[in-house]
């Protein structure tokens, strides 16, 4: 068997059912769009388990995903969906690409939310785009994009506070949506919400417990995101 699709940290299968498909967390894990690659025991299983348990929170809150079910360790049942090109990058505190690009120092709270875009495209490095552009490229309409936006902004307000009791800082995240392929005018919640895609600092202490430890070479990247997987089962 081969997948239908395969991703820097997952990969698609195909199910008897052809309304869903099997998602498969991988262990590899890459950065700076796949220049740094590595590969962690365990990460495939603590991804799976933290995506799975987001995704029942948000489903219970109300906010329509594409999951289905946990098929076993690694591997999860999602609806099959045509994913929109756009990633949508919420921030609540400066840091990564931000500081990068403003010069202001990590750590910076903003008085409000910053919902960005970016063309989710791995042979152009995922570039930071508006709406305009969305609308002109054809990736979405102004009216998917008012969907996409408050939808954003509702997962923040929802996993800030679940985050929060769990004792760690949501500081930004990226989300993906796909439009589902039984019902093209439904646009659900795709791809998974991990340490991965999400940058969580210890509210205490401040230490990043996310991929920015792989990224930053800080060491212990499995323990963190056990130590986050914990911390979210202890609290749901
Ligand atoms: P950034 O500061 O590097 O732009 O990242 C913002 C958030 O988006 C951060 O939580 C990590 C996440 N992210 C991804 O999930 N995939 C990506 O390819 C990038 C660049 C960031
Ligand atoms: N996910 C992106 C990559 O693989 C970038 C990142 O998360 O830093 O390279």
């Amino acid at each position: 068997m081969t997948p239908i699709y395969e991703g820097k940290a997952k990969r698609l299968w195909a199910t008897e059912n052809p309304e869903t498909l099997r998602m498969e967390f991988k262990n590899d894990a890459t950065a700076f769009n796949g220049e740094k690659k590595a590969s962690f025991e365990n990460k495939g299983r603590l991804n799976n388990e933290i995506s799975t348990l987001i995704y029942g929170f948000l489903e219970n809150a109300g906010v329509p995903t594409h999951f289905v079910r946990k098929i076993d360790d690694t591997n999860v049942e999602v609806k099959k969906v045509t994913i929109v090109m756009v990633e949508v990058i919420v921030r609540n505190l400066s840091a990564g690409s931000y500081c990068k690009r403003t010069g202001i120092a990590e750590g910076q709270v903003f008085s409000q939310p910053i919902i960005e875009f970016s063309y989710k495209s791995d042979e152009l490095g995922d570039p930071l785009i508006n709406d305009d552009y969305i609308r002109e490229m054809g990736l979405a309409t102004p009216e998917d994009l008012v969907h996409l936006r408050k939808s954003a902004l509702q997962v923040n307000a929802i996993l800030t506070d679940f985050f929060a009791k769990c004792g760690l800082k949501l500081v930004d995240f990226k989300l993906e949506f796909g439009r589902l392929v039984s019902d093209p005018s439904q646009i659900v919640l795709a791809d998974e919400i991990s340490p991965d895609g999400c940058r969580l600092w210890d509210l205490k202490t401040g230490e990043k417990m996310d991929k920015d430890r792989f990224r930053r070479d800080l060491g212990n990247v499995m323990e963190a995101y056990a130590e986050v997987l914990g911390r979210l089962k202890a609290n749901s």
